[in-house]
């Protein structure tokens, strides 16, 4: 049986971080694409070279087409440009609209039976414009934000508790911005809600932290953004897919009336198998979260509709 191929677009930070996980936890071969010439094959040949150190087998192709791309189980989206200091992430929305376009229109013809995974920001809005473009059901195109914030506000909590990050469970749901709904409600620790354990106004510091969080890294790298954490929590939802491990973990996709979202990219907690989304997991909310996620989802359709309203499409 022929191993599992995933190709990863753009080979900067995030997309070299990722292959490099991916290779070392031997998920498939993998196709590293980028517009640099020589950059994805020096790369790629680089990882290999660190194969018979590992002992694993794994091939790693470098290229700046998508030939190699054929027939490709997953495809990893991180081409674009990062934030840089003083910039949000909204600001990156016209180049990357452009990019990730391009790139889909790119991936979808050479695998059409494709599960796509969105690292691009602004994130939300990209899963859109990857999900338009490429036509492909909304189970098989879903954006990584939701596993990166929860893991934020997980390491956050076990800094504060002084437990292992093993031990705690986090929840976040809405967009990947300001906005997102870390749910402390739904956090545990030990199975215990972190609502017994933090005080309450303790507790609002780690969340404004965890909504932060991105742009605390910005602020101190000062030439890009965040990338092992963004790279490794793509790793995990690429690992629940071609595993079939029906993990739930919180992914952003197209929301048709759950969670009162309709027709809207927002974070949600889905199940993911061999076929992608399988499943969204409904649970009731307070009023007060409710209404959170909803303006959350409303500032993800305000940008979808700037895009749509941006002719590129
Ligand atoms: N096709 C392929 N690759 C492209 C394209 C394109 N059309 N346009 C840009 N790229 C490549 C760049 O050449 C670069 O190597 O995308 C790569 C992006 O890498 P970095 O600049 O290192 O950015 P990175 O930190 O990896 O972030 C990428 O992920 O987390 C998000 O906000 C972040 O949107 C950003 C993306």
């Amino acid at each position: 049986m022929a191993r599992p191929k995933i190709s990863v677009i753009g080979a900067g930070n995030v997309g070299a971080s990722t292959a490099l996980m991916l290779s070392q936890m031997e998920l498939g071969d993998i196709v590293l694409v980028d517009i640099v010439e020589g950059m994805p094959q020096g790369k790629a040949l680089d990882m290999m070279e660190m194969n018979p150190v590992y002992g694993f087998d794994s091939n790693i192709t470098g290229t700046n087409g998508y030939d190699e791309t054929e027939g490709s189980d997953i495809v990893v989206i991180t081409s674009g440009i990062p934030r840089k200091p003083g910039m949000s992430r909204d600001d990156l929305i016209s180049t990357n609209t452009n990019v990730v376009k391009q790139v889909t229109e790119q991936v979808a013809a050479k695998s059409p039976n494709a599960i796509l995974i969105l690292v691009t920001n602004p994130l939300d809005a990209m899963v859109y414009v990857a999900h338009k473009v490429s036509g492909f059901p909304r189970e098989r195109v879903m954006g990584m934000a939701g596993v990166l914030d929860s893991a934020r506000f997980r390491a956050f909590i076990g800094m504060e508790l002084g437990v292992s990050v093993e031990n705690i469970n986090a929840f976040v749901l809405g967009g990947h911005g300001d906005d997102m709904v870390p749910l402390g409600r739904f956090t545990t620790v030990a199975g215990v809600p972190v609502t017994e354990l933090i005080p309450a106004q303790r507790l609002e510091e780690i969340i404004q932290r965890t909504r932060g969080g991105g742009g605390e890294i910005v602020k101190l790298l000062k030439t890009g953004s965040a990338f092992y954490a963004p790279a490794v929590s793509a790793v995990e939802m690429v690992e629940a897919i071609l595993k079939d491990k029906k993990k739930i973990l919180p992914c952003c996709m197209l929301a048709q009336g759950e969670y009162g979202v309709d027709n809207t990219f927002v974070g949600l907690p889905v199940k993911l198998g061999r076929d992608g989304i399988e499943e969204i997991f409904e649970i009731s909310l307070s009023d007060s979260e409710s209404k959170e996620l909803l303006v959350s989802a409303g500032h993800v359709k305000e940008l979808c509709e700037h895009i749509e309203g941006l002719g590129i499409l």
